[in-house]
């Protein structure tokens, strides 16, 4: 399929996991694609990974100047934007009273900042690039199925989900007359690095990658290219109708 010939995008945290295969994916459908990351080489990788000529931008999401200087980059280069991935995020595990507030600032600053940060930049850009009246702008948030159930050891990161949740729903009302659509996907836990970070942090690292498998109602993790797929739809426009939405790409762990 390529659906997304026209389509220029940026993907926040495309050095990695979900953001590379959705930077991948975009570019499959026929994007062109800025792949940030706050590891500037890992974004590098991801666009030599590319089928369309892309560009990578080293950025921490959690700062705003930076982001801000993410858009004029993509702007100074692809002349517009169509769709923004705010995709970077990061979690630590722990409960509320293990969790310290240097923890709990971090994931807020990347997660939800970063997110806020993302859409405030990047959406006065696409509604210069868009025509309401014919042609589709969209912003894609990742949040989390810690969204919307509880998961154990996750306290400030479905903080951070939920808000980005939060924040979705409020910018899809105040955007969608423009012809933006904000909308985010809910991931179940996906094979990437960074569920091989969470589950060091465990005495017994197998014992909680066991743990996460079992908690899949399908029996087995997602993959990056299960959301990445996910996030094509969302930016074409066969979503056309699809508006602060969260859509769920979790193995049935919501439908519990
Ligand atoms: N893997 C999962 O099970 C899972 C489940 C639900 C949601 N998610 C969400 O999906 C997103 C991607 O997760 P992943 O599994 O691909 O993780 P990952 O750790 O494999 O990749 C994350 C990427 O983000 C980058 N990054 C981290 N902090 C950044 C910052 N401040 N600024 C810019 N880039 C930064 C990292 O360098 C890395 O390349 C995150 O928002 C995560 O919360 C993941």
């Amino acid at each position: 399929m390529r659906r997304l010939e026209q389509l220029r995008a940026v993907v926040t945290g495309a050095g990695s996991g979900i953001g590379q295969a959705i930077a991948v994916r975009f570019a499959q459908e026929g994007a062109s694609v800025v792949c940030s990351d706050i590891n500037l080489e890992a974004a590098q990788n991801t666009v030599a990974m590319l089928e369309t000529p892309g560009l990578a931008f080293a950025v921490d999401v959690a700062i705003e100047g930076e982001m801000k200087a993410l858009i004029a980059f993509t702007l100074e280069h692809f002349g517009g934007l169509e769709c923004m991935v705010n995709n970077a995020g990061v979690g630590i595990a722990a409960r509320v009273t293990d969790t310290t507030e240097e923890d709990w600032d971090r994931v807020m600053n990347v997660c939800m900042k970063g997110t806020f940060f993302g859409m405030k930049h990047a959406i006065p850009a696409i509604q210069h690039s868009v025509h309401p009246e014919n042609t589709d702008g969209s912003v894609i948030n990742m949040a989390s199925i810690a969204s919307f159930v509880g998961l154990t050891d996750r306290v400030a990161y479905s903080a951070a989900k939920a808000g980005i949740l939060g924040m979705t729903r409020a910018a899809a009302m105040d955007h969608i007359p423009d012809g933006i659509r904000v909308n985010c996907i809910a991931p179940g836990t996906v094979d990437t690095p960074w569920v091989q970070r969470i589950t060091s942090g465990y005495e017994d690292p197998e014992a909680a990658r066991v743990a996460m498998r079992a908690r899949q109602p399908h029996g087995r993790l997602v993959t990056a290219q299960e959301i990445a797929a996910m996030a094509a739809y969302l930016a074409s426009s066969e979503a056309m109708s699809v508006v602060g939405a969260a859509m769920m790409v979790d193995g049935g762990v919501t439908a519990r």
